[in-house]
């Protein structure tokens, strides 16, 4: 049995793909088209679904929509009769959007998918979230708290999964609580990456990082915008903001009045503590002043998203009494608020699953279909996230053959990773591209940029001459899953998945050891590597072990500031030419610049 699930026209446009009941193939559109976060009709991730299940569109039993789009259109519809004529223009983008193809998804996917109507079907969008956590995890039993921006209606639901794995009794996800638009935490959040002077849904990271610089003194301020009761449900004072009736601006004057004017977004970020890569042009007093104030509200909001999240987080316990939890929803991506999670509330384990957004949503959806509506049992459990296309060797072969590039081919698999491994240990970067790539948006070793996180500088060489990005953003390091407790502080916690896809931030051990890694408030987001998910990039990390005694890489993303994570080798190469990265290796295939 096939069953597709689709989510798009919002965030993260994504398809995937489940064989009776499992997770076969799931991709983000944008790795496709290059465009990042695109969230249009994600036709590209279908057809490469379909390719590697080699099937037809009409062979599919279901395909499933993560909302339900008319639903989303009342809520658009009410929030601008609501708030006219302030929101005349939402009107006519709402217009031109839903009566094009948004409203008529189901006709769109008919046509595009070739499948009949009577299979297809919507999930609820928080539904689609907790599906996506619940099924993914080894839990048999679990609360859930799906927290986002906005999907029809609500922007937080609670609730809890029930579906053990003999098969015996009801597979069920009920959601019985929720904060409904426009009170809407991760709005909240994105309306503060704005005014930090960062793009709203890609941002939010960045927010983070330059939090760690500052000191939460705006904590009060930020209660002013929002109503927090005991039980962490919220309201927001909407006369700040402007999200639910304006296209463009999402805060106000009003807003600007209370914590000043919004962070220009083509200036740097300098504070005392930051390094600086432009020696010629030293920072101001004035310049790191602002900068600072900056930080602190970075820092503020992030305090305040926390505490809100420990606070709903302790609720939710206290109505399930179950001391597992699934985390699903854009805000889940937040991997400094999820530790604090797993350390000050009574949930003694959780699952996020990688592509906890929207993009997520088309595994979660179809997996609804499956155990909830068919009513099948469990046997899947998402241990890693390397479902998306991989490039036989021939087919990276003709492309460097094709380009007329030098290359040299080692088959011989320690000779490749102990070339890889004193690159890393003489200060050179590599580009690091094997298998399948990442569901999800963060890169787990196979569309990597490596180096040596025990040198200091390799942190500002990623970032300024390979990333080009700004020099205060953070590394993370990839552990070997049986030696992460050497160098961070983490309890039992290494079982837990979301220390497989870098959602958790932990304090670093030995800050000396691995500089490059360590962010400036002793914490690093980790991604711990199992030999068994991905042995490869295992047995790297092991012999970099072997010849440094560090037991970690540093890894960022295969990618360009403001650009898709790479997909094929001619997307590498690219990336690879642009930036002074220093070695790539495709497969088994090596380039030297
Ligand atoms: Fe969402």
């Amino acid at each position: 049995m096939y069953i597709l699930g689709i989510s798009c026209y919002y965030h993260d446009a994504a398809a995937c793909l489940l064989k009776d009941g499992e997770v076969i193939v799931a991709a983000e559109e944008e790795r496709f088209t290059r465009i990042k976060h695109d969230f249009s009709f994600p036709i590209n991730s279908i057809r490469f679904c379909l390719d590697y299940a080699k099937i037809r569109g009409e062979e599919l039993d279901y395909v499933v929509f993560n909302e339900k789009p008319f639903l989303k259109f009342e809520r658009i519809i009410k929030t601008i009769l609501s708030t006219y004529p302030r929101s005349v223009g939402v009107f006519q983008e709402a217009m031109i959007n839903w009566m094009g193809d948004k409203l008529w998804i189901k006709s769109l996917i008919e046509e595009k998918v070739g499948i009949s109507s009577d299979k297809i079907l919507f999930c609820q969008h928080h539904l689609s979230h907790a599906a996506s956590a619940f099924f993914c995890s080894p839990f048999s039993e679990a609360a859930i708290l799906s927290i986002d921006g906005v999907g029809e209606w609500t922007t937080t639901a609670l609730g809890k999964g029930v579906a053990d794995w003999n098969g015996k009794g009801r597979n069920e996800i009920q959601l019985f609580e929720e904060i409904r638009f426009p009170h809407s935490l991760g709005l909240l959040y994105s309306v503060f990456t704005a005014f930090l002077g960062f793009k709203v849904n890609e941002g939010e990271y960045k927010v983070m990082g330059m939090g760690a610089f500052g000191k939460p003194k705006y904590v009060d301020k930020i209660y002013e915008l929002i109503r927090v009761n005991q039980d962490g449900s919220f309201r927001l004072n909407m006369k700040y903001f402007s999200y639910h009736f304006h296209t463009r601006r999402s805060f106000n004057k009003r807003f600007e009045g209370l914590f000043g004017r919004p962070r220009d977004s083509q200036s740097r970020f300098v504070t005392s503590k930051t390094s600086l890569y432009d020696y010629s042009n030293p920072p101001t007093e004035e310049e790191i002043k602002a900068n600072q104030y900056y930080a602190d509200v970075a820092v503020s909001i992030q305090k305040v998203t926390e505490d809100i999240l420990i606070r709903i987080a302790n609720y939710l316990y206290h109505k399930t009494e179950l001391k597992k939890l699934c985390l699903a929803g854009g805000v889940a991506l937040n991997c400094v608020a999820n530790s604090r999670l797993l350390k000050e509330t009574p949930f003694d384990e959780i699952f996020i699953q990688p592509s906890a957004g929207d993009g997520g949503g088309a595994m979660g959806a179809a997996l609804y279909v499956y155990h909830c509506l068919l009513d099948k049992p469990r046997k899947f459990i998402l241990k890693h996230a390397y479902w998306g296309k991989e490039y036989p060797e021939g087919q990276i072969m003709s492309f460097l053959k094709k380009n007329n590039l030098r290359y040299q081919y080692i088959g011989d698999e320690d000779k490749l990773l102990d070339l890889v491994v004193n690159a890393l240990i003489s200060g050179k970067v590599v580009g690091w591209f094997q298998g399948r790539f990442e569901w999800g948006p963060r890169a787990l070793g196979n569309r990597s940029i490596l180096a040596d996180p025990r040198q200091q500088k390799m942190k500002d060489i990623v970032n300024i001459k390979i990333k080009f990005r700004e020099p205060f953003r953070p590394f993370a390091p990839s552990v070997l899953f049986d030696k992460a407790k050497e160098l961070f502080e983490l309890n039992n916690s290494q079982e837990h998945y979301p220390l497989r896809f870098m959602l958790y931030t932990l304090p670093v051990k030995k800050r000396e050891l691995i500089p490059a890694v360590t962010h400036i408030d002793g914490s690093s987001r980790i991604q711990v590597v199992n030999k068994e998910t991905n042995p490869r990039y295992y047995r790297l990390i092991e012999r970099f072990y072997q010849a440094t005694a560090v037991p970690a890489v540093l890894n960022t993303s295969f990618n360009l500031k403001g650009e898709p994570i790479v997909n094929s080798p001619e997307d590498a190469f690219n990336t690879f030419s642009k930036s002074e990265m220093d070695m790539l290796i495709l497969g088994n295939f090596v380039l030297v610049r």
